[in-house]
């Protein structure tokens, strides 16, 4: 889904018109791959955030920010879904390509263009809504992961966890080897 949304809003109209990809194959092509992708997605999101409220320490790890990000997870995909269902299947469609996607690069030029997003539907307006408002919480909760690795785990020191308990098991320690406190 992330590819698609790449390919859909950075790769100018015309470059897939001169590679000979016409205009119907590439939204059959975006409609059904994405389609599959959001659906898989949505399923993939329901499995974890059963398995974060069933799991009782996952649970007692989330925090109230993570359960805000799942709602707007769940809106921003299942709007996409919508939005792409009411325009493309159920209704004859319009071009994002023509409309969406060079708004979305007039932005990073500096020179955001609103109007050529007036004429869209509002679902898929409000699905680009909910994009923003979903990437402003994202830092904030567990959802950093996706842009973080652990590579500092490969070269850090072990961690050397000790038992807070006076005495482990029934022996008591060996001369020499007391518990330093
Ligand atoms: C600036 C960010 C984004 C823009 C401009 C954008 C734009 C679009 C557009 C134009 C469509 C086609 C549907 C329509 O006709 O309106 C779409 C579909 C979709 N979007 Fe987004 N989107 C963005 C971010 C996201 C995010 C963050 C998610 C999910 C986390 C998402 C999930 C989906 C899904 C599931 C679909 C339906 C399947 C598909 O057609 O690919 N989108 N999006």
């Amino acid at each position: 889904m992330a590819v698609g949304h790449v390919v859909a809003l950075l790769i100018p109209h015309g470059w897939s018109e001169a590679a000979g990809i016409t205009e119907h194959t590439y939204r059959v092509t975006a409609v059904a791959l994405g389609t599959v992708a959001g659906v898989c997605t949505l399923g993939g999101l329901a499995v974890l955030v059963c398995r974060r409220r069933t799991v009782g320490p996952v649970f007692s790890a989330t925090t109230h920010n993570d359960k805000l990000m799942y709602v707007m997870l769940t809106l921003a995909l299942v709007l996409g879904l919508t939005a792409t269902a009411d325009a493309n299947i159920a209704g004859a469609g319009y071009d994002y390509r023509t409309t969406v996607s060079p708004w979305f690069r007039s932005i990073f030029s500096f020179r955001p263009d609103p109007a050529l997003m007036s004429g869209l539907p509002l679902l898929s307006q409000l699905h680009v809504l909910s994009a923003p408002a979903l990437f402003a919480v994202w830092p904030f909760t567990r959802l950093a992961h996706l842009l973080t690795a652990p590579l500092g785990y490969l070269t850090r020191p072990y961690i050397v966890y000790r038992s807070r308990d006076a005495q482990l098991g029934a022996r008591p320690p060996r001369r020499g080897w007391e518990r330093v406190r």
